[in-house]
């Protein structure tokens, strides 16, 4: 391929979400951030939407003047309201959205606290359905569809023994997205889930953490054990995602409907 040739593919690819919007809730830092990072560089408008603004601040200001911070809990029905309208205001409209804020917990069965369950269950499974349903109302009143992706996880294809109300919550994503895209696909709105396996980062450092408490390892022990086990031969990263997060936004998966991907280095197959 001769240079100019060179040039005019990579200036096809790197605006394959020209003139689109998003919104990506939890974006402040991780996958969000990187989804954010990858959104820009193909051209698109983003509102990183996080309850931490001052991180959810910083970190737009590190993507540039097409990246804005929003205020934005996903468990709290007037925080959407105004997060959504905020969004609108700011981007001119929402084309994307990604459902990518959650917590993580774990703990026995015998160990489960009631509070530490309502609060994952309302950020991760609640969160993600009435985010998704204020986005939705807004496209759908637009009239020019959209897209919506969904971060589930391979904890929601099947249960672990610590980690009961995290798996739960992400097997519910994966039926949301299925009830979602079938109800939303007549309005040319596009849902799907992202399914990744261990990703490093600071989520990873938590989860690890727990694991040291519980199983009596040494930090970093339980990341290592994980790592090994991926068939790929390492954990995941952020940037190994963004591929699906892009092609899922746009046009290409325009026949792409209520599906869950995995992206997991060879971990799980369904
Ligand atoms: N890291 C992994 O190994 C992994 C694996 C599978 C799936 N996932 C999923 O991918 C997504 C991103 O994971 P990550 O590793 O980047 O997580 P992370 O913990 O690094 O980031 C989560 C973000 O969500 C924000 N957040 C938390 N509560 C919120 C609320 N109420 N409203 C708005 N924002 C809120 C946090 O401030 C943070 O910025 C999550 O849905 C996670 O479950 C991660």
């Amino acid at each position: 391929m001769n240079v100019e040739n060179a040039s005019a593919r990579l200036d096809q690819k790197m605006g394959r979400l020209a003139g689109k919007t998003a919104l990506i809730t939890g974006a402040a830092r991780g996958i969000g951030f990187s989804f954010a990072r990858a959104y820009i560089d193909e051209g698109a408008a983003v509102a990183i939407a996080d309850i931490d603004f001052d991180r959810a601040t910083r970190s737009a200001s590190e993507l540039g003047d097409s990246c804005h911070a929003i205020r934005f809990d996903v468990t709290d029905p007037t925080s959407i309201e105004h997060g959504v309208v905020a969004a609108v205001d700011t981007l001119g409209g929402i084309d994307i959205l990604i459902n990518n804020a959650a917590l993580f917990t774990a703990a026995s069965i015998v160990d489960i606290d009631r509070d530490d369950f309502d609060s994952v269950f309302a950020v991760n499974v609640g969160g993600v359905l009435f985010t998704m349903q204020a986005v939705a109302k807004h496209m759908i009143e637009r009239g020019q569809g959209g897209k919506i992706i969904n971060m589930a996880s391979q904890a929601g294809r099947r249960g672990e023994p610590m980690v009961a109300v995290y798996c739960a919550t992400k097997a519910a994503v994966i039926s949301l997205t299925q009830s979602a895209g079938l109800d939303l696909i007549k309005h040319r709105i596009n849902v799907n889930a992202i399914s990744p396996g261990v990703v490093d980062g600071e989520h990873w450092d938590g989860v690890d953490g727990h694991f040291a408490r519980l199983e009596n390892k040494q930090p970093g022990q339980k990341k290592a054990e994980v790592g090994a086990l991926v068939p790929y031969g390492r954990m995941g990263t952020a940037d190994d995602l963004t591929g699906m997060a892009v092609f899922l936004a746009t046009d290409e998966a325009n026949y792409v409907v209520a599906q869950t991907y995995n992206v997991d280095g060879g971990q799980w197959m369904s």
